[in-house]
């Protein structure tokens, strides 16, 4: 893989960073020895480091050999999910139900040897702000380091983000201007009946009937209220209610995610799913109480920062191995936040080690230590790039 000769010679590091950060994986706003690790290695290359944003958050600083004015931001996650480790290698979780199986470990070592060879050539104009960042699964730790000011602290020009990507060979990039990756809704839903004796059912209302019609009911959303051709999904993945065979409930509790890229799409499921919600419960007597909640929004890179990555990918790769013609990923990114206050720019990084990868979130996951040098030599190239002297 042609990568950054010096970069190279970090491999090895980087492999035992990855390795160290995979073995104690910690989870939302709670990455304290991660982020130590980090901070303590980015001032071991001479750079200034700030702490505790977003609780756990880190910030490393850099001014490039001349300073000018500018100013750009390179963001990895540091967190890991609640999975119990499958996998039986030396590195393995030690943290019991813990596990990096998103590939975080090696998004935060592929941003530290990028910081370690920047901070030896320094061959930028301007100033590089390497975010590390708590919660990227569930919690949003990246608006909560926006809501902390660190934007408005460290003004930027733009924000680059990168993710692994197993279904992607190794060697490899993705990316393409516009959403990447989709908005991300909760929702839970009460339905209320009335219980009874399931041998007299015409005493009773029944929620489970009235929740199985919501369900049904709720597969129209996308078919039916939203273009054909702009991406919507409505799952149901939780059916809460009853206890026993011959016993009616009194309530059932629905609950599912709700995702969408163009906010004319997204802004019309809330709406439809509490109209067929209450209208089914309705038509059987019961009643339906929606919860709805929105979590992250799309992540949608900017046209001018998508080129910029694309081509720093392009001169590592070649442009036959940057892929522009992937779907976005109906997943969702905390990114999404910072990209929500700054023109930027999310790149997939090809992460595949086998025909047959485990993906992102399996308890069989690794990250691909192979292409922690072309990660970290992305990085340097696109600053270097942007920020040329
Ligand atoms: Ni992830």
């Amino acid at each position: 893989m042609p990568i950054v000769n010096r970069i190279a010679d970090f491999h090895a590091d980087m492999t035992a960073w990855r390795h160290d950060i995979h073995a104690h994986p910690e989870t939302a706003f709670e990455e304290a020895r991660t982020a130590g690790l980090v901070a303590g290695l980015l001032e071991s290359f001479g750079i200034a480091v700030e702490r505790g944003i977003a609780k756990t958050g880190v910030i490393g600083t850099l001014t490039g050999a001349s300073p000018g004015g500018r100013a750009i931001a390179l963001r990895a996650d540091m967190d890991a999910l609640h999975i119990h480790e499958k996998n039986g290698f030396a590195h393995r979780s030690q943290n019991d139900g813990r596990m990096h199986a998103c590939g975080h470990d090696g998004h935060t070592a592929m941003l530290l040897g990028a910081a370690r060879y920047l901070a030896e050539t320094r061959n930028f104009a301007g100033t590089i702000h390497f975010i590390f960042q708590p919660a990227e699964e569930n919690e949003g730790g990246a608006r909560v380091m926006v809501e902390e000011g660190v934007l408005a602290r460290h003004p930027v020009e733009a924000v680059y983000g990168m993710h692994n990507w197993p279904e992607l060979p190794a060697g490899q990039f993705a990316i393409r201007p516009g959403p990447m990756m989709a908005a991300f809704d909760i929702f839970e839903i009460t339905v209320s009946g009335r219980g009874a004796h399931a041998a007299m059912p015409h005493l009773g209302i029944d929620p489970i009937v009235a929740a199985a019609q919501i369900v049904a009911g709720l597969q129209t959303v996308a078919s039916r209220n939203t273009h054909p051709l702009e991406g919507a999904v409505v799952s149901v993945t939780q059916i809460h209610g009853g206890d026993t065979w011959n016993v009616i409930p009194d309530n059932v509790v629905l609950r599912g995610t709700a995702r969408a890229f163009v906010p004319a799409v997204h802004d019309a499921i809330e709406p439809a799913i509490r109209r067929i919600a209450e209208g089914a419960a309705a038509s059987l007597g019961a009643t339906a109480r929606l919860h709805y909640e929105r979590r992250y929004p799309p992540t949608v890179n900017s046209p001018d920062e998508t080129e910029a990555a694309a081509a720093a990918a392009a001169a590592l790769v070649g442009a036959d191995n940057v892929k522009r013609d992937m779907l976005p990923s109906m997943g969702a990114e905390d990114f999404a936040w910072f990209l929500k206050e700054k023109p930027g720019a999310y790149i997939w990084i090809g992460n595949g080690a086998s025909a047959d990868p485990a993906m992102l979130h399996n308890p069989h996951y690794d990250f691909n230590d192979e292409i922690l040098p072309l990660g970290a030599s992305y990085w340097a190239r696109l600053a270097e790039t942007v920020l040329a002297k």
